[in-house]
């Protein structure tokens, strides 16, 4: 009995010490001094949205008291030539204009030249972060291609500046998608960069999740009895997601052409929003708790046969055409892009869960360059009562629906039906709206606000998990192989409209109509 009692209380003080280790390891020492090393700070990404977001971050006091930026560039920049040119992007790119604060920003961003394929770049790098400040946290953002993320992780390591050998400052690293372009790639990618950082130190940005009213999925579903109840296939006849966009590919046609849509953004941003709609209540609002719900979801989608890809996913590529009253061309004119390419712009898919809460309910998703407008939303479709009392009234009974508009105007919105006014008895059915800049002003912090502020404070509910985008890609994969067999009736849309026919096609063929359009 004794024997027992020791052996137990041992393991008790095994499992202790593994969680004040993971503690550590997260939360090594307070994020009041930190030097974000930027590679890849010439490029679109740094330009659009990191800039911008650090100076509002500055603005707003959210950033560390001691923060340094050091950017790192091929190009053959001066300080003050680099600084004008960050200058430059949050004037253009930032929702909030620049002013003194941008100049008080600009102070913390150094320019150092470096090529980082090269190990030379290094050393560089390491006697730059010496005369900065000897002790500091180091934040890694790694805006550049995926193929460069390999040889930085092996060179901050072999340069030990991948762990703080006192163990007192954290070592963390951001990067962006795409995460490999199939699951043979990102397993490779995932096994170069463990290299140098540990999972709980890595940071794999999905924009979407930093969106304002994706944050509030989860708030939405567990704070409220009246979704919280409904939210399973007994109330629910399905979900539609929608992420349009009227852009084209800009100036990221050579990247864009070896990825396509269901790389690009299905994959990615709309699996994401699948599973924090689909996910069961998490054991705690951890990161890890919420990751590992999200993945349960990707473990129940249903595998897709052949059959299933080809009957339930509708692949596009938009033609020239007219968005917003101008002319644009057609995706295979754009720079950058194969004159015969047959990479897809679009993709609608039904996909279903294998699981209690969501048998039989179909998730229908929808994404698109070029489309008629720019917008995502949400709606979930309750089921219908069975009519007893007010089957032969006129009028447009229609289910309830709940969307939420992730963009542009974000918000919710409910329907529901009500008599139309006067002593007949007509049925309308009729919106309750939430505008979340009427309730809570304008200028919502921008995603990249959110993520980088998360990545300083070890957060890491915003972030994907290895095993998310494992069990995503092992869902997506099974498409790329039925689809390269054969060959797609490309363009098949017109910039400026809603995608292909098909699209509309395969979701009446269930009885069911976008509800949005
Ligand atoms: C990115 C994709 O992840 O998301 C782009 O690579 C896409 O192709 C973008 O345009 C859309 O993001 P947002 O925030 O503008 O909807």
């Amino acid at each position: 009995m004794a024997i027992q009692k020791i052996a137990e209380k041992e393991k008790e003080i095994v499992i202790e010490k593994k969680i004040e280790r993971s503690k550590k390891d997260e939360y090594a020492a307070p994020a009041d001094r930190v030097i974000m090393i930027l590679f890849g700070a010439t490029g679109d990404l740094a330009n659009r949205k990191i800039f911008p977001a650090l100076n509002s971050m500055n603005r707003q006091g959210t950033i560390p008291k001691k923060f340094r930026v050091i950017a790192i560039g091929r190009r053959d920049y001066t300080n003050d030539i680099f600084r004008e040119k960050v200058k430059n992007s949050i004037e253009y790119f930032s929702t909030v204009k620049s002013g003194k604060n941008t100049d008080s920003f600009l102070k913390i961003v150094d320019y150092l030249k470096a090529d980082f394929t090269k190990e030379e770049a290094y050393a560089k790098l390491k006697r730059k972060i010496e005369e900065e400040e000897n002790e500091s946290n180091l934040l890694y953002y790694l805006a550049t291609s995926p193929d460069n993320f390999g040889v930085i992780a092996k060179m901050l390591k072999k340069y030990g500046l991948a762990h703080d050998k006192k163990n007192k400052f954290w070592r963390r690293v951001i990067i962006e998608k795409p995460f490999g372009s199939d699951i043979a790639s990102a397993k490779r990618l995932n096994k170069m960069l463990k290299h140098g950082f540990p999972e709980s130190r890595i940071f794999r940005i999905d924009h979407y999740l930093g969106k304002e009213l994706v944050q509030n999925i989860l708030v939405l579903r567990f704070t409220n009895i009246i979704f919280e109840q409904l939210w399973n296939q007994k109330y629910i006849d399905n979900v539609q997601i929608t992420v349009a966009e009227d852009a084209g590919v800009g100036r990221r046609g050579g990247y864009y052409d070896s990825a396509g849509a269901l790389r690009d953004m299905v994959q990615s941003h709309l699996l994401q929003l699948v599973s924090l709609i689909a996910m069961e209540p998490p054991v705690s609002l951890s990161g890890r708790d919420i990751s590992s719900e999200k993945v349960k979801v990707f473990r129940s989608l249903t595998p897709l046969t052949s059959k299933d890809v080809e009957t339930n996913i509708v692949r596009g590529q938009y033609s020239a055409g007219v968005v917003k009253g101008r002319s644009v061309k057609g995706y295979r004119e754009e720079e950058g892009v194969r004159r015969d390419s047959d990479t897809e712009t679009f993709v609608a898919m039904k996909l279903t869960i294998n699981n209690m809460r969501w048998a039989g309910v179909p998730f229908y998703l929808r994404t698109g360059k070029r489309m008629k407008d720019r917008f995502a939303n949400i709606i979930i479709q309750f089921k219908e009562l069975p009519c007893v009392l007010f089957c032969d009234v006129e009028g447009g009974m229609r289910p309830n629906m709940l969307t939420i508009r992730i963009q542009p105007e974000e918000g919710m919105e409910t329907t529901f039906n009500l008599k139309t006014p006067g002593s007949g008895m007509d049925i309308q059915s009729v919106r309750m709206n939430f505008s979340h800049e009427a309730e809570f002003g304008p200028n919502t912090p921008e995603a990249y606000e959110k993520l980088i502020y998360n990545t300083i404070s070890g957060d890491t509910t915003l972030f994907t998990s290895w095993k998310e985008v494992e069990q995503s890609w092992i869902f997506i994969d099974p498409i790329f192989k039925v689809w390269r067999k054969r060959k797609p009736r490309f363009p098949n849309y017109a910039a400026g409209t809603m995608g292909p026919r098909e699209a509309d096609m395969f979701i009446r063929a269930d009885g069911r109509e976008w509800n949005f359009n």
